[in-house]
């Protein structure tokens, strides 16, 4: 890995027991306010997702959204957001995901894309999957001939990439 990428990678905080007793969660906000390991996060994806043809860019509720709309603007793609309930106010596709307890359903505006787009989705981190798969799930009703999907953050030992349709274009830029 280059050194920017390593050093952008060596700033994320392991903050132990949150949100709760035995998770290590990945804070993200250490790496984000340093305004090298931005650029340097915003031009590797941008370099990366430069040729593809991206029209637009799907960003998931919330984490996603940081350097989802960054992106799109870098690619002169447009943006969409994915949404947890109660936020999108006209008709929308949705899909419900297991969460440790319980369910959870994000959705998407039926009029956000269409079948010529060329979509880049974009999150903060895999880790069990589950969102990523519903949020494949929702991108799938548009019939897409083209969809390429980033983490900034994979947790490799959880294998959520097993969860996600081999079909798809999945990379990660760091991996834990
Ligand atoms: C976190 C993270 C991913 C998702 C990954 O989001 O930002 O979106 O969990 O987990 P999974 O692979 O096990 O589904 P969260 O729902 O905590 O909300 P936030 O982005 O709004 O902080
Ligand atoms: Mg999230």
């Amino acid at each position: 890995m280059e050194v920017k990428l390593q050093e952008a990678k060596d700033s994320i905080r392991d903050v132990i027991d949150f949100p709760k007793k035995g998770i290590v969660f990945k804070d993200i906000t250490t790496m984000l306010k340093d305004e090298k390991h931005l650029a340097t996060l915003v031009d590797t994806l941008y370099n990366q997702y430069k040729d593809k043809g991206i029209t637009k860019v799907v960003g998931l509720e919330s984490r996603g959204f940081i350097l989802g709309t960054v992106l799109a603007y870098r690619l002169g793609a447009g943006f969409v957001p994915v949404r947890k309930p109660g936020k999108l106010p006209s008709p929308t596709y949705s899909e419900k995901y297991s969460l440790e307890y319980g369910e959870d359903e994000i959705f998407i505006h039926q009029d956000a894309l269409d079948s010529n787009d060329v979509v880049l989705l974009h999150d903060d981190l895999l880790a069990t999957g589950g969102t990523a798969k519903a949020s494949i799930n929702l991108l799938n009703k548009f019939n897409l001939k083209n969809v390429y999907v980033n983490f900034l953050i994979e947790l490799d030992f959880l294998k959520g990439r097993e969860k996600l349709d081999t079909y798809y274009d999945v990379d990660s830029v760091f991996h834990f």
